[in-house]
């Protein structure tokens, strides 16, 4: 195989999963059920349990996990003073890396057949927790309590993040991005936390590798980068001139193209359009999105928006600062790599692949003085 043809994996079947559809013809779906009946009808808790456990909850299993959930918001002492003590200017990727990585040593999985469930559930009741609390130590000095009426991690995290309940158009909005984040098959984050589990590594550590991996602009980073991109011209007319710009000296588009739907889209990005439109369509921000949007359709149509051109303006009309914008992403996707994580751990082989040698041919040792 030639290195162009296998460059970055595109195109190879890594593995077998029963937990998610990319495009293939059939569009996106969760173990069958499709993102838009998702987005439209469902709360994260139900996707998140269906990702979990393979099935949608029952009413009484959701309240359960829900409870369970909520009861897991609660901060350890020492996990605390590793916040207070993580720098203010730190990029809040780093404490969400730090802070999943930190509870691994606080709170250890032991067993993963026997514990595995508790532990995710653990981080994705914790993960807003950690962030806020590092996020108002640093801001206004004060210690995030983590009682609340609200029962959804969407409702959680936007009061405890504005010190007010959301609007019901918010938290809406906050499930629905969670939903559309939530799973997404063998993508970088997921494929290396399956790595990871597949040396039988605990919970912690293939949750830490997924949030490491997601981190970067080509992937979870992208859509911090398209709102910095949006928020870098200041009208219409100056996003067209800077969008041709772009393409003329070759440079990436943040939020545009997708390695496994090409040019048929993104079906996340219609739904999160949706959103943005329905609570910021009138803003400059909006408009400038799709005037980009619509340069990128007439010289790119190959390269149309992903998921996260327009969950960034709805993230901003959801008042989130923009650098928190990646780390919802975990607190949404770490179910996906959960699922992943609990698949590969029921059948697991050890995965390594092997590399084709390009490097130079046998060489005779030149002494350390001879050099
Ligand atoms: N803006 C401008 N040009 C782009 C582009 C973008 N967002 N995405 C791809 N291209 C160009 C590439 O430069 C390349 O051009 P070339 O053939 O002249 O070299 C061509 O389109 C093919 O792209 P390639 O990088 O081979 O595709 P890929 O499958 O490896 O990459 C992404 C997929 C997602 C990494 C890529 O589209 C990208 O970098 N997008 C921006 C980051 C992003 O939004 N990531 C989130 C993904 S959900």
């Amino acid at each position: 195989m030639s290195s162009k043809k296998t460059g970055g994996l595109a195109g190879v079947v890594a593995g077998e999963s029963a937990i998610c559809t990319v495009g293939q013809g059939n569009g996106l779906n969760y173990r069958g059920y499709s993102i838009e009946d998702l987005a439209k009808y469902a709360t994260f808790e139900e996707v998140a349990f269906l990702l979990q456990f393979g099935e949608l909850p029952n009413k009484i299993e959701l309240q359960e996990y829900k409870e369970k959930l909520t009861k897991a918001r609660s901060l350890p002492e020492k996990l605390k003073n590793i916040l207070e003590n993580i720098p203010k200017n730190a990029h809040p990727m780093d404490v969400m890396r730090t802070g999943c990585s930190a509870l691994g040593a606080i709170e250890p999985e032991f067993n993963f057949q026997s514990e595995q469930d508790r532990v995710i559930i653990r981080l994705l009741g914790i993960f807003p927790s950690i962030l806020l609390y590092w996020h108002h130590f640093h801001k206004d000095g004060t210690k995030l309590d983590t009682n609340s009426d609200e029962d959804t991690i969407a409702g959680y995290f936007l009061e405890k993040l504005h010190g007010k309940s959301p609007s019901q158009d918010v938290r809406r909005c906050m499930h629905v991005s969670l939903i559309l984040y939530a799973e997404h098959e063998f993508n970088a984050s997921t494929f290396a936390a399956r790595i990871c589990a597949s040396t039988l590594s605990d919970t912690y550590s293939a949750i830490t590798t997924g949030i490491s991996v997601l981190r970067g602009p080509l992937h979870g980073g992208a859509n911090e980068a398209a709102m910095k991109l949006i928020d870098s011209f200041d009208g219409i007319d100056e996003a067209v001139k800077g969008v041709y710009k772009i393409l003329e000296d070759k440079k990436l588009l943040m939020g545009f193209g997708h390695r496994v739907y090409g040019e048929d889209g993104d079906p996340r990005s219609p739904i999160i359009k949706s959103w943005s439109k329905k609570l910021g369509g009138d803003t400059d921000t909006f408009k400038i999105s799709e005037a980009i949007e619509k340069v990128m359709k007439k010289e790119k149509p190959q390269l149309p928006t992903n998921a996260d051109f327009f969950s960034a303006s709805a993230y901003r009309f959801l008042d989130i600062p923009t650098d928190y914008f990646t780390p919802i992403f975990i607190m949404s996707r770490t179910t996906g790599w959960a699922a992943h994580i609990k698949e590969q751990r029921a059948n697991n082989k050890l995965i390594r692949p092997s590399s084709q040698y390009i490097g130079v041919e046998n060489r005779n040792y030149i002494k350390l003085g001879d050099r």
